[in-house]
Formats: C-alpha cells, structure tokens, sequence
C-alpha cells in the first residue's frame, strides 16, 4: 500500500530562500565539476546564453559520457535548484525506481540468505533509471535551450572520444567481471578485451545515437520508442525484469527541499528519499546545543560523531521514499527528542551504538556517483549529485544503447540489517517494492548566510552527508571554497561502530583523546569524497569555483 507522508514538519515546508533582492548580481557564471569536460560543456552553454539549468543539462549529459563510472543517462539523481527571479527554492527528483516486477525478496535465496552480488551485479540490479527524465525536466521548465543545445558538447565527446583517466581505469579494474558479463559493455571500456591504458581514447558511437535521439524527442526519445526497446530486450535477454511499461510511465517527482537554520546559515538540502537533508538538520540541530567554537578539538570531534551516530541510527530505522513510508520527521528533528538523546551523551565518554535500540548488523566507502555546481550571472543556482550508484553501476550495457545501467537497487535494504556496499543498514522503511525509489544519502545543497552563498555536494556513497555537514561547518566558520574541499574528512555511521578518517584529519593528541572516551577510531586508506563547491561572497561580489583535490575535476569561472 501506498501511504503519502502526511507530515513534512515546519522545517520542511514551504520556505522562501534569504531575501537576495538588495543584493547585487554575482558578477560571473561558475560550473565546478568532477571532469574538466564536463566543466567546459557548462561553460559552451553559458557562453551560448544558456542559464544555470542549461549549463547543468550539458554538464550532466557530458559527464554520463567522459565519467560513465559515476554517472549517465542509465542512473538517476537529485537537483536542487534557485530561481532568481522568483526567489525560490525547488527540488527536482530524479531517482531511480525499482521495476514494477521488483519484490521485497528478489536478491535472497531459497534460504532467505542474500545472494553473492545479486544487487550488485547485471540488469536485475537496475532501477529504471531517472536522469533522462531529470534532464528533460530541467530544460524544459527552468532553461532556455532545447536538449539538442545542451547535449551537443555530450554527444561531441561520445562521438569523438575521451581519454581514459587514472580514476576511470580504477573503476574498470575492479569491474573486469563485466568483460565477460556483458559484452556491450566489453566492447567500449575494454577495447579488444583488455583493459585500456591511460590515456587511451573511449569512442561510445551507440551512446551517442541514445543522446540525439533523446536531445531530439526529449523524454519520448529515451523512455518510448527505439532506445526503450533496445533497453528492455538487453536487459531482459540478460535475466533482468524490465518492461516498456516501466520506462513509459517513470515521471520525476518536485518535493519541498529541506531547510533548516544554524547559527545564522541556512542550510538548503535534499529531502527524502535522500537522507541527507533530514539527517544533516539533525545533526546541525543536535550540535546547536553546544559551544562547538569555543570547545577543544577531540571535544568538538566528540559531539560530532555523537550527532552522526544519532542521525544514521534514525536513518537506518526510520528513513525510506516518502510515497511509501510515513516518516515521523516532526518528532526526530523535534527539541524533545534531540534532547533526550543529548542527555544520553557524556562529555568525555563515546555512546556505544549497541546501546541505542535499533537494528543488528550481519555486517565501504565510495567515491562513485558525481557532484556539479553551478551558478549563473542571473544568481540562478543548481547543486546536482547524480549516481549510477558504484562504479560502473551493474556493469551492464544494453546493446545498441552505450548506456551504462545502474545498481541502485543495492541501495534498498535487502533484508533488515544486511549491509549494502557502503556498510548501511536498513529495515521496513527501505524495503524493496514495485516503483518504490531506493533511499538515498545524496545531499546537493546550498549555503547561505550574510556573508553569500556556497553550492556544495560530493560522492562518497554513506559518507557524503557527514562529508557536507564538515563542508557546512567549514563554510561557517569562515572558510573558503578551497578550504571546504580540502580539508580533511572523518566519518562514523551508527554501523559498525567505528570512526573512519582520512590521515591528517584528526590529530595525534586528538585521537588519543578520543580513544581514552571509548571512540573506536581507523584510519582510511582510501580518501573521502570529490567535493565540487561554488561561492559567492556578498562583500567582494567575488564568485570560486573549486574542485576536490581529491579528484581530476575542474572548476571555471566564466
Ligand atoms: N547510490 C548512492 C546514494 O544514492 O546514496
């Protein structure tokens, strides 16, 4: 049954952005973005006289093409936009949905155990994907150009060609099972059966006909017609459970962002089915009742990982699509909740998450999925991640498509308290059914206080919402773009009950500290993230465009 959240809650409702009308214009256009391509895609739409949603049409189909480890027209996503002129806030969600054949116990056995990679792996893998959709959507209702503008530059690179990066090879490695899995994919991304060199050029012709003739028909030329069919036999041909009623009827969905203010910032996110937005006003709401600033470091580090503990608990129990679930979001961004659990948290003693009711665990970071920012000389802003979940999604092409199918159904719990690949776990809330969207932790956001505004999201699977809560943090306490993307990343998720982090990001002295009050703490070897940010400062008019030293991304000012 299908039961409409009822609830949204004060904090989720209806809120027009800070009053920018006496504010000037920034004086320039910004794109920052995980590849150098698609950033320059963005950049030959703003220089043609597209807007913001334009440049984030072109930068998002341009990514499906030259970064297909993280995102494309086979995955799905989540756009947060402004409207300058009208001052408002909307959200546009394109997530994946799970087939209409799908049911709660597709990827166990006959003994009710998970099967090896069932959610991982191949067409059954797939949710019908949703960022066509995103895309049409955009320009439709917020641009200025038809599809056959934006996609241009994406269909350039299908046709011509990318270089394979170091990043994408690491993808390819870990995806060698798909050589033999699927040959369409084989085809493309290992050119006479091998694994490409760096460097190496990638021509994807099939991928480029999907994009003409979607920049053509717009949603008809992607969800009906010739690319629905060749989808639906590849997938079905290869054991998945598509149907041509599946890509018809998926619609994106506009929801009310989640908004909610601290000390001074607002803070603009992504509501359910992403967790993020929920789970970030959660823990900004839990840390409001300390003096974070004037605290000593490990004491500071202390509540956070308290409120992150709290928020992906709640997560994990409560948090699903809300065209499915009844959230009850009023009580867990409530006073008197947040109280009671702050009463559970001593000062100098780490909360075992045993010790919260919640749910077992029988049980990865990502940095898959992608992040752009972009913001127009109008002030119009889009903060977009998109996904094909991890790398390569299900490793899956359909052929004739050249589009990469995602595994987002991984990101539904299979079964309460397994983990998915990124160590979440899940009950009810989350479980698999007919059309439902998978919960996400994707949290495009913006910032906003007196001093102006960041646009700011990254990948990074679990990680990405305490990942933003650190950028936030950062960037209000006075940080600079560059600072929010460079700083280092700690991260703890309820399960396992473990602090991971990336070297240097907690000192020595700290983590002994942390230690002593019972924190299990390990270091990562792998780096958190590939956060995108553009700013603009109130006082200089002065507009950044930063990239993740982490990544090969590159962020332009136009
Ligand atoms: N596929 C990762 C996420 O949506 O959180």
């Amino acid at each position: 049954m299908i039961i409409r959240i009822l609830v949204l809650g004060v904090l989720l409702i209806g809120i027009n952005a800070c009053d920018t009308s006496a504010r000037k214009f920034p004086g320039n256009a910004a794109v920052a973005s995980a590849d150098p391509l698609a950033t320059a895609a963005g950049m030959e739409v703003l220089a043609l006289g597209g807007n913001a949603f334009d440049a984030a049409v072109a930068v998002a189909g341009a990514l499906g093409v030259v970064e297909p480890a993280a995102s494309g027209l086979g995955g799905g996503g989540f756009f947060l936009l402004y409207l300058a002129k009208t001052d408002e806030y909307r959200f546009v969600d394109a997530r994946e949905v799970a087939p209409a054949a799908a049911t709660r116990n597709m990827f166990l056995d006959d003994d009710g155990k998970p099967r090896k990679r069932a959610s991982m792996d191949g067409p059954l893998a797939a949710g019908i994907p949703g960022e066509p959709a995103g895309l049409a959507y955009l320009s439709e209702n917020f641009g200025t150009l038809p599809l056959s503008v934006t996609l241009a530059p994406a269909i350039r690179y299908a046709e011509e060609g990318f270089n394979i990066s170091p990043r994408a090879l690491l993808g390819l490695r870990f995806r060698k099972k798909s050589l033999l899995d699927s040959p369409a994919f084989a085809t493309v991304f290992y050119p006479a059966g091998e694994l490409p060199t760096e460097g190496d050029l990638i021509i994807q012709p099939d991928l480029a006909n999907t994009y003409k003739r979607f920049a053509e028909s717009g949603n008809d030329g992607f969800y009906k017609g010739e690319t629905a069919r060749l989808l639906v036999d590849g997938v079905r041909d290869a054991g998945g459970i598509w149907s041509l009623e599946d890509l018809a009827t998926y619609a994106v969905v506009e929801r009310e962002p989640t908004v909610f203010e601290y000390n001074g910032m607002r803070v603009v996110s992504a509501p359910p089915p992403s967790s993020g937005g929920v789970a970030l006003a959660q823990m900004f709401k839990f840390l409001s009742a300390y003096p974070l600033d004037s605290l000593p470091v490990a004491q500071q580090v202390h509540y956070e990982i308290e409120a992150m503990r709290l928020a992906y608990r709640d997560r994990a129990v409560y948090m699903g699509d809300p065209d499915f679930v009844a959230m009850p979001l009023d009580r867990l961004l409530g006073e008197d909740y947040l109280q009671v659990h702050r009463q559970k948290v001593v000062s100098n003693q780490a909360l075992a998450s045993s010790s919260l009711e919640g749910i077992d665990t029988d049980g990865s970071e990502g940095r898959q999925t992608t992040h752009f920012s972009v913001l127009d000389k109008a002030g119009n802003r889009v903060s977009a991640t998109i996904t094909v979940n991890t790398w390569y999604g299900a490793g899956f092409i359909a052929p004739g498509t050249g589009v990469v199918l995602n595994n987002e159904m991984d990101d539904f719990s299979i079964k309460k308290g397994v983990p998915n690949e990124f160590g979440l776990i899940g009950d009810e809330a989350n479980s698999i059914a007919a059309a439902k969207r998978p919960l996400s932790s994707m949290s495009p956001s913006f910032l906003e206080s007196d001093r102006g505004i960041a646009i700011v999201g990254t990948p990074g699977g679990s990680r990405i919402i305490t990942m933003v809560l650190q950028a936030a943090l950062a960037w209000e306490r006075g940080a600079d773009a560059e600072e929010m993307v460079s700083q280092k990343r700690f991260h703890h998720q309820y399960l396992p009950d473990v602090v991971n982090y990336e070297p240097g990001a907690i000192d020595v002295a700290d983590i002994e500290l942390l230690q002593a009050m019972g924190h299990k703490l390990s270091e990562s070897r792998r780096p958190f993230g590939n956060m995108n940010v553009v700013t603009w400062d109130y006082a200089t008019n002065k507009v950044s465009s930063v990239t993740d030293p982490r990544g090969e991304g590159e962020g332009r000012v136009y």
